[in-house]
């Protein structure tokens, strides 16, 4: 008999194929995240679950599931949303994505850098709300992007990608991270290891590429603003919580930073308030990995995970191996 899979929120066609060749799948009807007494019920009789970065999968979640549930298939690279600990006492096996986005969620984070340096959504309100009354000196002048010091704050698989593209704009990379890299992987990217205050006081643009962890929660906050360029701008393709929101718009209201481009929120899909009424930042709905080529990859891969897991293997992307002994 098929194992039974429940995916919690429909994915690219050839993923929900490719599940439904393998494994008997019940999927959410319903094109919006399913709230919490929906997970909780669903949950139950599952031998396998497809989850989402907006599900929290937590002790009540895994209890509700019971001794049934053997594996969890994220769909995303980061998985902060799972409590990680709590799944493998409980001998769930969890998996990630990784690799495959980590292209397109570099593309974004260029999109945000050129986005607020050049005003590009502003300018295109603009000409929407038909004011365009012809080349002016002084319309809309941004800032340069190339030429200028890129704070890469993580310097990961998404991290390295963003140096990458980085110097096809002649930018000077610089990077902190818990660990210094390897001099090659550095020398492939000119990205230059220094002290998380050097990196905050030097960058232009600082951009984010942690994950959520208990560590990195709120990791910057009012004390990284004021120690950064009043002309910098930050971008965070990451997570929201990283980030202090409130202590953001207050660097942002009171000039600290220049901009900031933000595809994460710290309470989404809230996004504060103030936020929403300034110019100076672009706010994404959390669309890093969002092309069609990639996020079809992801379900491939989340599906992969789940066919391993069936056959007894351990899947390509399992983030707690402890589960198999290993
Ligand atoms: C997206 O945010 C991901 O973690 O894959």
């Amino acid at each position: 008999m098929k194992q039974n899979i429940y995916v919690t929120r429909r994915l690219p066609q050839a993923a929900m194929e490719l599940l439904e060749k393998n494994f008997q799948v019940e999927c959410n009807p319903f094109d919006r995240v399913l709230h919490r007494e929906e997970l909780r019920e669903q949950v139950k009789g599952r031998d396998g679950l497809l989850a989402l970065l907006t599900d929290r999968i937590d002790e009540e979640v895994l209890e509700a599931a019971g001794k049934q549930l053997r594996v969890i298939a994220n769909y995303s690279v980061g998985f902060n949303n799972i409590d990680v600990a709590k799944a493998t006492a409980r001998k769930i096996a969890v998996t990630n994505t990784p690799g495959v986005l980590t292209d397109t969620s570099a593309d974004l984070t260029l999109a945000l850098i050129l986005g607020v340096a050049r005003r590009l959504v502003e300018s295109d309100k603009y000409v929407r709300a038909g004011k365009f009354e012809g080349w002016g000196p002084l319309l809309f002048l941004g800032a340069d992007v190339h030429g200028k010091t890129l704070g890469l704050m993580g310097f990961g698989r998404i991290g390295y990608a963003v140096a990458k593209r980085a110097m096809g704009f002649d930018m000077r990379v610089l990077y902190h991270d818990t660990h210094r890299a390897d001099p090659e992987r550095e020398k492939q990217v000119q990205a230059q290891y220094v002290d998380r205050d050097t990196l905050l006081k030097e960058a232009d643009f600082l951009s984010i590429h942690v994950p959520l962890t208990p560590e990195t929660d709120r990791f910057v906050g009012a004390r990284e603003f004021s120690l950064m360029k009043p002309t910098a701008y930050l971008i965070n393709t990451a997570r929201g919580k990283i980030i202090d929101e409130g202590e953001l718009v207050w660097a942002l209201k009171n000039k600290e930073i220049a901009g900031a481009g933000l595809d994460v929120f710290e309470h989404e899909p809230a996004v504060h308030p103030a936020l929403l009424t300034m110019d100076q930042v672009i706010l994404l709905p959390h669309i890093g990995s969002a092309s069609i080529e990639t996020r079809t990859k992801m379900g491939l891969m989340a599906a992969e995970n789940l066919i391993a897991f069936f056959k007894g293997q351990v899947p390509p992307n399992c983030v707690n191996p402890e589960v198999f002994g290993k």
